[in-house]
């Protein structure tokens, strides 16, 4: 049984500000892009690294992918994280990958998760019935606002987690609850899993492997790509 990472890589990324999608801005060297797929392709268990781009996009021929032996590019890109991860969930059936594979989704714009995170990953995972995320604690007490941005109320934190990638499901139903459950509401993967009635594991992911959202994010991936221990 196959195991994919499938990375969605085709948004804007306008909440950075940027003259590019932020998956392309330049990172210790590299771009965004080049750090996230050589992190996934390191993890042994990953039989294949799929990634899914507009179709559109100039960028990605002009890096040098020579030495990823397990990489694809599926330009099938969508209007929605969502949208593109169907797209790319159909692209690798058509490519005959069985229903039953593993699927590992994972943000492009993550580039500091460590492989060995996602191989304890894929081992408490592979024999799950549903499947499950990297997630961790909420740390921070939480606040819900109003419309004057004041407080109004305090939500405790016990139980709350902060969802990551990779998040990973088997392709078939994935899918399924993808197209089943389509809306902005959708998030993630498990998001659309849940909203089928089944409850997705979560495991204890890092908080070095944060999303490259907004420009400080960028200095801060710099960092912990720099550290050699994350
Ligand atoms: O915008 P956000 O941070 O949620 O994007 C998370 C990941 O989803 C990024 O890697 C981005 O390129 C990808 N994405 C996508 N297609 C879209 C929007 C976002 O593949 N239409």
């Amino acid at each position: 049984m196959s195991i994919i990472a499938l990375l969605p890589a085709a948004g804007s990324g306008s909440r950075m500000g940027a003259a590019m999608p932020k998956q392309y801005l330049p990172l210790c060297g590299k771009t965004v892009m080049e750090h996230t797929v050589a992190a996934l392709h390191a993890v042994p268990e990953i039989d294949l690294v799929a990634v899914v781009v507009s179709p559109d996009d100039t960028r990605w021929g002009e890096l040098d992918w020579g030495g990823f032996d397990r990489l694809k590019v599926l330009r099938c890109g969508g209007d929605s994280r969502a949208a593109s991860v169907c797209n790319g969930l159909e692209a690798l059936r058509a490519e005959g990958f069985d229903a039953q594979s593993w699927v590992l989704v994972h943000d492009a714009a993550r580039p500091c998760v460590s492989p060995d995170l996602v191989s304890g990953m894929i081992a408490a995972l592979k024999d799950d019935p549903v499947g499950g995320i990297l997630a961790v604690p909420v740390a921070d007490t939480l606040k819900a606002a109003d419309a004057s941005q004041r407080i109004a109320a305090t939500r405790p934190r016990d139980g709350l987690w902060q969802a990551q990638t990779p998040q990973m499901f088997r392709l078939q139903p994935l899918h399924d609850a993808l197209v089943s459950g389509m809306g902005p509401d959708i998030t993630d993967e498990a998001s659309a899993i849940e909203k089928t009635g089944q409850s997705p594991k979560l495991i204890h992911g890092s908080p070095w492997n944060l999303k490259v959202t907004y420009p400080q994010d960028l200095h801060l991936a710099s960092l912990i790509l720099a550290s050699a221990s994350h």
